[in-house]
Parts: C-alpha cells; sequence; structure tokens
C-alpha cells in the first residue's frame, strides 16, 4: 500500500492575503470548492484577523457560512488565527480546527500580531485549553522557523523548545514556518529530523515558501527526514504582507505531481488540481502557476487521447 501524505492548501488565505486584488466572497468560495473537489484532503480557508491589517481577509466568516450550507463540500477547513480574539472569531463562525502562529522572533511577533514571541505562547496555551472544550482541533505553526527579515537567522534550539511545548501541551499539529522562504535543504534535513526523532512524525508539517526556488526541495529534504504534511498553495499564490520579500508557497501543483510521482498517496486528481490552478490564476491575475502546469496538461490529453 502507498504512503500518505497530507497536503493542506493554504492558497485562500496565506495566496490571497497578498494579493493586490481582493476577491469577492462567492470567489473565494468558487476557489475552495474547485480545490476540495481536485481531493486536496485539508484546505486552509480563510483568517480571522483584523479587516484593517490584512482587508482580503475580511468576511472569512461568510467563507465558513457557504461552505457549510453547501452540502457537497466535506473537505476539512481550516482557520487562521493570530491572537484570544481570532479565536472566538473562528470558533463562532464554526471552525472545527484553526492554526495559531507562534514565532521563532520578536521582530515577527510584533509586526505580524503586535505583541512577544511569550505573549503568543501564553496565548497559544490559552486557546489550547479553550479548543479541547469546544472539541476544536489546534495546528500550532512557528513563523520565521528558520530566518525573520527583522531579527536575521533563527535559532533552531528555540525553534525545538517551542515546538516541544506545544506538542506536549496537546496541539494537534505543529508546523515549521519557512515564512520568507530563507531555509535550505540541509537545514531543513537537520532540523526536521531532530524534531521527528524527539516527537515521531505523526503530528509534524511543513510550510515552505518558493522564494527562492528551493520550495521542492526543501519539500524533498523534509520527506526525507520523514515529514508527511505539507502545507502548500494552488499555482503558488501567497507570501506575507508583514514578512518583506516573501513570495508565494510552493505550489500545490508541483508538491501533489513530485509526490505522486515519487509513489506516494495524496489523495489529489491532478487533472482537477490543474483546473482550480486555472481559476486560481484566472481569478487573481497574478498567481504564478505550478512549473509542472504546461508538462501536466499536455501528458494528460495524452494519456485521454
Ligand atoms: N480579528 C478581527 N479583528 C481583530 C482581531 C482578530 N483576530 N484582533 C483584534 N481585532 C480588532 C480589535 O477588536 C480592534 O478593533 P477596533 O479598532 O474596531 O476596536 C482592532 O482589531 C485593533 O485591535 P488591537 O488589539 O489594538 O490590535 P492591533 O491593531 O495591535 O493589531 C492584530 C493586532 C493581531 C489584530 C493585527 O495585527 C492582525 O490582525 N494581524 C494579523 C496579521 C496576519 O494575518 N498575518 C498573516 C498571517 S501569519
Ligand atoms: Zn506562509
Amino acid at each position: 500500500m502507498k504512503e500518505r501524505i497530507v497536503i493542506t492548501d493554504v492558497g485562500p488565505r496565506d495566496g490571497l492575503q497578498n494579493q493586490p486584488k481582493i476577491l469577492s466572497i462567492e470567489q473565494r468560495v468558487e476557489l475552495i470548492r474547485a480545490i476540495a473537489a481536485a481531493g486536496v484532503p485539508q484546505i486552509e480557508v480563510g483568517s480571522f484577523v483584523s479587516p484593517r491589517a490584512v482587508p482580503a481577509m475580511a468576511g472569512t466568516d461568510r467563507v465558513f457560512a457557504a461552505l457549510d450550507a453547501n452540502v457537497t463540500y466535506k473537505t476539512p477547513s481550516i482557520a487562521l488565527i493570530p491572537n484570544l480574539k481570532g479565536y472566538e472569531l473562528a470558533r463562532d463562525a464554526g471552525a472545527k480546527a484553526v492554526t495559531m502562529v507562534l514565532y521563532a522572533s520578536d521582530g515577527m511577533a510584533q509586526k505580524n500580531a503586535a505583541m512577544s514571541m511569550t505573549d503568543a505562547e501564553d496565548i497559544t496555551m490559552k486557546i489550547l485549553r479553550l479548543a479541547k472544550q469546544d472539541e476544536i482541533e489546534v495546528i500550532a505553526t512557528i513563523a520565521v522557523a528558520f530566518a525573520c527579515p527583522f531579527d536575521g537567522p533563527s535559532d533552531p534550539l528555540l525553534v525545538q523548545r517551542i515546538a516541544s511545548k506545544f506538542i506536549d501541551a496537546g496541539a494537534d499539529q505543529l508546523v515549521l514556518a519557512d515564512t520568507i522562504g530563507s531555509s535550505d535543504p540541509q537545514q531543513v534535513r537537520v532540523l526536521t529530523e531532530a524534531l521527528v526523532k524527539s516527537h515521531g512524525a505523526t503530528q509534524l508539517g511543513c510550510h515552505f515558501h518558493d522564494t527562492r526556488a528551493m520550495g521542492l526541495a526543501n519539500v524533498y529534504a523534509a520527506v526525507e527526514s520523514g515529514i508527511r504534511r505539507f502545507d502548500s498553495s494552488i499555482a503558488g499564490l501567497g507570501g506575507c504582507p508583514f514578512a518583506p520579500g516573501a513570495t508565494g508557497n510552493v505550489a500545490t501543483d508541483d508538491v501533489a505531481m513530485m509526490l505522486q510521482q515519487m509513489g506516494f498517496e495524496t489523495g489529489i486528481d491532478l487533472g482537477r488540481l490543474m483546473e482550480a490552478s486555472d481559476l486560481a490564476e484566472t481569478l487573481t491575475g497574478t498567481a504564478p502557476g505550478g512549473r509542472c502546469k504546461p508538462w501536466l496538461q499536455g501528458h494528460l490529453v495524452k494519456q485521454a487521447g
């Protein structure tokens, strides 16, 4: 039997938050449904953040309501949150999973959420307690796990300390986020090997940006360490408005193709995924698109013929 790798498409959140064009609620829902229709097992559908800070994510409660009302939509939807208010809004909107952001630098914590790293840790502890009562899954994501645009290289021992603290405290998943795309495969290998050795791979995930064309190489290095959960974004949409220089996430298109070709099961239909990728490009006008698309579309036409 093929080994499974779980991909979470973060394009509707990480991708759309950074687009010059703000999509309507209907367009956001259309994109999410197209990604779900391709069989992507988890989708980060939006964030509950200040609409002044990130105007593109205003109305995420309406995105949840529209998905709930759709009988064919069965994909687990995740909401990103930066603080307690975000948690309450996500819970009230019916989210069954939240991604709470932790930080490996104070500079990023301040810029992203106007708090310190330790404030973010304390709030996450509180959220873990509430989420247990509310039966909401918590994904703890460590932002700038490799380097920060404000404070420079992150300390791997600090990242390991934060990761261990939140796995021990009951986080359902712990994700290392290379927010600005600064890491290289060797760095990824060392950090992920250490974490897998201490905690096993089940709860661990990685989130890479493709700023310097190292996204896929980093995914591969993490796979070699045993990581079986990855964030990626449809058509490579993405970036962080609060992290200068961060470009899109590694494209779901390319990650899914690579992993399937390597013999892993992702549950994703690559033909349908290309349809979702085309839609992302049409809706935003700026999505770079995965590198695999021309290849895959030609290949699929040949198979069909
Ligand atoms: N969702 C929606 N609104 C929120 C909120 C949330 N999670 N947290 C705070 N707010 C509101 C407050 O109620 C307040 O509203 P008001 O002015 O109408 O009273 C306003 O935002 C400012 O609140 P304050 O606590 O002073 O926050 P701030 O201005 O220092 O901003 C954050 C802090 C966290 C709200 C803001 O920086 C933010 O939303 N950051 C998210 C960044 C992000 O999405 N990054 C990318 C993903 S990692
Ligand atoms: Zn990101």
